[in-house]
């Protein structure tokens, strides 16, 4: 079986060719340390502040704004534990979501260990946060609130704008962090219209390298980094700037952002055909994300249950077919099964077992999907008799 169809896009996406280029000439030229005085210096600067710009621009920040890491782990780190430490004499209350993913839900784990109050807000069955619970929550000691634009596990969107203005309601400031990896290059981002502070963003969910990303910090704001060194990228996030890895970003961030409307009108028609195939086609299966046509639904990500049959035995199962899906999110699927997210979204325990995960790319077919749904049907029937016996 040669034929690979990769349908897991929200756990990592294939690097395109165009930004292994970029990545392969500034290897091969630009590969001074843009801290040195020279001409290879220089050049090397120069490629890390191009792909600035360009990511600037993609958000609507200015260029200083964009703090260079290794991923979206490190800038949700960056920024909760950053804002955190920076102004917790201005109060200890901090707020998130119960569908954060880990690399922010760990984090706020971490700081209650430190002393700081954190309010979870539920979600309601689309997987949509609570704004009247947000609310009632907020406090004069609350510094920050960090909520996730798009669900890793169900492509729920989040109603960023509302929140940032009830944020601003408050006589005091709370400082609003917002979880953009799912986001970036699938929903137009303005930080400005949607008052954001501090935005995370990572590389590899839109075909640039892994352990590439970057941290919107809006001006005026400070923050306690997690490396003290160099003081490289304002002093906020030390060590030598991985070159190639930041100009391969760019140039990603670059193309998905002239390429977002097409996106959106062909990802959202993959997605569409595949749910309404699988819900007509295989009996006894439910849609555990928002419905395609209402306005919480994020173009790239299906998640389905099919009643009977445990997520990781599907998984399996379609990749002998050379089908690849996941069970929830990438960190949770090689562990036990038991999606938090769909938990909070109050989902039981036999749904959330035999919940999968499609999320598509640029790079998908219409095709891709038929040969998915078709084996799908194939390998659904043949598991529910084999479980029947
Ligand atoms: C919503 C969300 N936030 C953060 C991350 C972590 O990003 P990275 O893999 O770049 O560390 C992921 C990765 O799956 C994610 O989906």
């Amino acid at each position: 079986m040669n034929r690979e169809i990769y349908f897991d896009n929200s756990a990592t996406t294939r690097i395109r060719d165009d930004v292994i280029d970029t990545i392969l000439q500034t290897y091969l030229e630009a590969y001074g340390n843009p801290s040195s005085l020279h001409k290879k210096g220089i050049q090397a600067e120069k490629k890390v502040n191009t792909a600035r710009e360009i990511i600037s621009k993609a958000i609507n920040s200015t260029s200083s704004e964009i703090i260079f890491t290794s991923g979206g782990t490190e800038s949700n780190n960056l920024a909760v534990k950053g804002i955190a430490q920076r102004y917790k004499r201005r109060g200890m209350h901090l707020i998130t979501s119960k569908i954060e993913h880990p690399s922010v839900l760990n984090v706020f784990k971490f700081l209650e260990q430190e002393g700081f109050n954190v309010s979870y807000i539920g979600v309601d069955n689309n997987g949509v946060i609570l704004l009247e619970e947000l609310k009632k929550e907020i406090a004069p000691e609350t510094i920050l609130v960090s909520i996730m634009m798009v669900n890793n596990e169900v492509g729920s969107i989040q109603p960023i704008e509302q929140i940032s203005k009830i944020l601003k309601k408050y006589d005091h400031e709370i400082i609003f962090h917002v979880d953009g990896v799912q986001a970036l290059g699938k929903i137009p981002i303005d930080v400005e219209k949607m008052g954001i502070d501090l935005l995370t963003i990572s590389g590899h969910k839109l075909h640039s390298p892994k352990g590439s990303g970057a941290l919107f910090l809006r001006d005026g704001l400070e923050l306690q980094p997690l490396f003290d060194g160099g003081g490289q990228e304002r002093g906020l996030r030390s060590g030598t700037e991985n070159v190639p890895a930041i100009a391969g970003l760019g140039r990603a961030v670059e193309i998905a952002s002239a390429e977002i409307d097409y996106f959106n009108e062909k990802i959202i028609k993959l997605k569409k055909l595949l749910i309404d195939r699988v819900l007509q086609e295989i009996p006894h299966t439910y849609l555990n994300s928002p419905s395609v046509d209402s306005c919480f639904s994020a173009p790239h990500i299906a998640n389905i249950s099919f009643e009977g049959i445990k997520g990781e035995i599907l998984v399996h199962a379609m990749e002998e077919h050379g089908v690849y899906i996941s069970t929830g999110s990438a960190c949770s699927s090689r562990g036990s099964h038991k999606s938090h997210v769909l938990y909070a979204m109050g989902c039981d325990t036999r749904r959330i077992e035999s919940s999968v995960r499609f999320s598509f790319s640029i790079l998908n077919s219409v095709e891709e999907v038929n040969f998915c749904v078709d084996k799908l049907k194939q390998v659904v029937e043949e598991l529910r008799t084999i479980i029947r016996r």
